[in-house]
């Protein structure tokens, strides 16, 4: 079987045509797709309804599969691209017009693998001006194919903090699934996106009733649905009953980096190089050739690379003015600086964050214009020396 992620349609969002009781603000008129707008505020997000006494939520559309199909409902693997549109599955959870008045933007339309940082630039900049910046608005959802589901999550946590919840959600079954997940959780992630009890926590994953740090969680599972785990620091609350629970009060990761991302246009390239026996020290040279900005070794164990390997590093780091962070190929753990290195001024460790994330803050930073000095600071607050 092949996986068809491709352009998996999850077709405009503003198709909310879901039924409501709630009284009309604006005229109402039908718009492309079979929607019917009620409500266009400043920023012209359309709403479906807009009951004032309910919170008000944009969801953000990036594609993925949880509008994926399959003739075969016992399917998880092998579905078809774009099959179902959005309007279906938001028509199959009316319940969220009772959580919240909801507004669709459609930033982009791939599967997860083709998410790009200019998306992310984008989507951050747009939550920033349309939720944070407006007072009337609790907070954002993204609906994302889960694949990359973290690396954007970690993105939206550095650039997004306006104590605003985004919730960033996505489904591991396709919509004709026996017990698809994305309604569910389509449903608990605008739950928590509307909740106050959800301010303050940075970006969220809300997947399978757990609600998960996005500056932590990671996908530890290809297939199954428990796939989101912070595996080490637990989740932050869960959704029962269609109602969150959070276990502790509101808190910030340890060494999260704030980046303020008005003035930042372009990600500078960041290669992850994937440590294993015998790897070669020139795969290093090839991403600098290539024209990488920033490396992150996937290291062995809490960042291991061979002998070789190290010399290498430390010609790019110094030589070259690239930095290259140590994180670790084993899926969870901790690369402290000491293990990578007695040498702090060439070394970086990634702490907690693994490759992936690795990669995005070391996105950031360079965008920022930090020199390696800067970045290497910023990693060490996320590391136990
Ligand atoms: C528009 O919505 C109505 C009512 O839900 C439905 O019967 C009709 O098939 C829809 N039309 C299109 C083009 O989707
Ligand atoms: C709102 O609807 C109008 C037309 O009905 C459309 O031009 C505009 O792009 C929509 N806004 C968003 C954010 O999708
Ligand atoms: C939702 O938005 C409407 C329209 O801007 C506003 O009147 C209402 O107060 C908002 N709801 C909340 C709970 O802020
Ligand atoms: C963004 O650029 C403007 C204009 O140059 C400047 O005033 C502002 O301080 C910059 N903001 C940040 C966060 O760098
Ligand atoms: C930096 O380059 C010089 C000259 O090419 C070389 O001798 C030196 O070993 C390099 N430094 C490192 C840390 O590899
Ligand atoms: C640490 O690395 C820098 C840059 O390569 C070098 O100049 C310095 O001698 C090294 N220090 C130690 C203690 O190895
Ligand atoms: C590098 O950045 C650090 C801290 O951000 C700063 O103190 C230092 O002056 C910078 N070094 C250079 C050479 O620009």
């Amino acid at each position: 079987m092949s996986f068809s992620f491709k352009t998996l349609a999850v077709s405009a969002l503003a198709v909310l045509s879901t039924a409501s009781n709630a009284s009309p603000v604006h005229l109402r008129r039908q718009a492309s797709g079979n929607t019917t707008i009620v409500y266009t505020n400043a920023n012209g997000l359309n709403f479906t309804q807009m009951n004032p006494s309910l919170p008000n939520v944009t969801i953000f559309a990036t594609g993925g599969t949880i509008a994926g199909s399959d003739p075969d409902s016992s399917a998880t693997t092998g579905y078809q691209a774009g099959a179902v549109g959005v309007e279906s599955l938001i028509n199959a959870v009316p319940l969220i017009t009772t959580k919240a008045n909801v507004a669709g933007v459609q930033i982009a339309n791939v599967g997860s693998e083709d998410v790009t940082s200019s998306i992310l630039v984008k989507l951050s900049k747009q939550i920033n001006k349309v939720v944070c910046n407006d007072p009337t608005m609790a907070g954002a959802v993204i609906t994302h194919g889960t694949d990359t589901l973290e690396e954007t999550a970690f993105f939206m946590d550095a650039t997004v903090n306006c104590g605003k919840p985004v919730v960033i959600v996505g489904a591991m079954r396709p919509s004709t699934a026996i017990s698809a997940d994305g309604p569910y959780n389509l449903l608990e992630a605008v739950t928590v996106a509307a909740s106050p009890k959800a301010r303050n926590r940075g970006a969220m994953v809300v997947m399978n009733d757990r609600i998960t740090s996005a500056y932590y969680v990671t996908k530890t599972n290809a297939n199954t649905m428990d796939t989101f785990k912070a595996l080490e620091m637990g989740n932050l609350g869960q959704v029962i009953s269609d109602t969150p629970f959070f276990f502790y009060p509101p808190a910030t990761p340890t060494g999260k980096h704030v980046v303020d991302i008005s003035n930042i246009t372009v990600i500078p390239r960041v290669d992850i190089l994937y440590a294993y026996l015998d790897m070669p020290s020139d795969m290093l040279y090839n991403s600098v050739k290539s024209g990488a900005k920033g490396i992150v070794i996937a290291g062995a164990g809490a960042g291991g690379v061979s002998t070789p390997f190290n010399s290498a590093i430390e010609d790019v780091v110094n030589n070259h003015t690239i930095p290259v962070v140590q994180s670790f190929r084993t899926g969870n753990g901790e690369v402290p600086l000491s293990d990578v290195s007695s040498n702090t001024s060439t070394h970086i460790a990634s702490g907690y964050l693994n490759p992936q994330k690795s990669r995005i803050l070391l996105g950031l930073l360079l965008a920022e214009g930090k020199n390696i000095t800067g970045i290497a600071e910023v990693f060490a607050r996320g590391t136990d020396d």
